[in-house]
């Protein structure tokens, strides 16, 4: 059931005066569908298997064969699954605000598959593949000619398949970090959802906002790093409270 209690109406009222609304979304985006958070305590991937082991680029070179097989899973459970209701509901945000974009920390690429057209992807996409040295990007053929795990990249002798997703230790992509840095300093309306904070650069985003003058709600079941940031907390779920304000901005 929707928790329209979760929206105040001095907060719905700011929401709806916005012009320039930003959304930064993180694990918790995607929990209701199915697909685990970094740090939940209990079902988070960090819970069970250390970062370095699996996401750096140190863990790739060493383990070429068990960090593919990790994401191999990943993309399976991705694909197993679909968006959901909260997704939905900012999909249905943007056909009443055409100016709103998504800064996303996910890589499961649900916002777009939801309908979501203005995103901005932080950390990559899991079900893309490039080469490991070139960067370059591998077709789906390209990946299925070999069935080594992973598969050798056609770009460069030493190259292997990897995804196309940031790891610890790299840089994000530079034209997406400098559009969402650019959008944060320019919002009028930054609302994070399912982000525990505390990955940079992307948890300074909404301080970038806050400061520059704009309102910083979060949406989060749990106490963050940035809690004590907001000017508005809703202690809900994505799919739970997104439907919700969808429903209080239509009344
Ligand atoms: P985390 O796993 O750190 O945090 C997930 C947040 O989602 C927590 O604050 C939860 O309380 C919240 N949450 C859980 N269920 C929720 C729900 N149903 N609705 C809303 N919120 C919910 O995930 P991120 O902050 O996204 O980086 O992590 C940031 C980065 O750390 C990830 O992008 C990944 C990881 O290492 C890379 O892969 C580069």
């Amino acid at each position: 059931m929707n928790d329209l209690s979760a929206w105040p109406g001095e907060v719905l009222e700011k929401i709806q005066a916005a012009q320039r609304p930003l959304i930064l979304s993180g694990a918790g985006m995607s929990a209701e569908s199915g697909i685990p958070t970094f740090r939940d305590a209990l079902t988070g991937h960090w819970a069970r298997y250390r970062p370095e082991e699996l996401a750096t680029p140190e863990a790739f070179a060493q383990h070429p064969r068990r960090v593919w097989n990790w994401y191999e899973e990943r993309r399976r459970a991705i694909r197993a699954t679909r968006p959901n209701v909260g997704h939905h509901a900012l999909a249905a945000l943007e056909r009443r605000w055409p100016t709103l974009v998504i800064v996303t920390q996910n890589v499961d690429g649900f916002h777009q598959l939801a309908g979501s057209s203005s995103v901005i992807e932080l950390h990559g996409n899991i079900q893309r593949s490039v080469c490991s040295i070139t960067g370059e990007r591998l077709s789906d053929e390209q990946l299925l000619a070999s069935d080594q795990k992973p598969p050798p990249s056609p770009y460069a002798r030493e190259g292997l398949a990897r995804p196309d997703v940031v790891w610890f230790g790299e840089a994000l992509p530079a034209a997406a970090l400098e559009r969402a840095l650019s959008l944060a300093s320019r919002c009028d309306l930054l609302l994070a959802i399912g982000t525990s904070g505390v990955v940079q650069p992307a948890a300074s985003l909404p301080l970038l906002a806050r400061d520059a003058g704009a309102l910083f709600l979060e949406l989060n079941p749990e106490a963050t790093a940035l809690s004590p940031h907001a000017q508005h907390v809703v202690r809900s779920t994505a799919a739970v409270a997104l439907p919700a304000l969808v429903e209080r901005l239509a009344a």
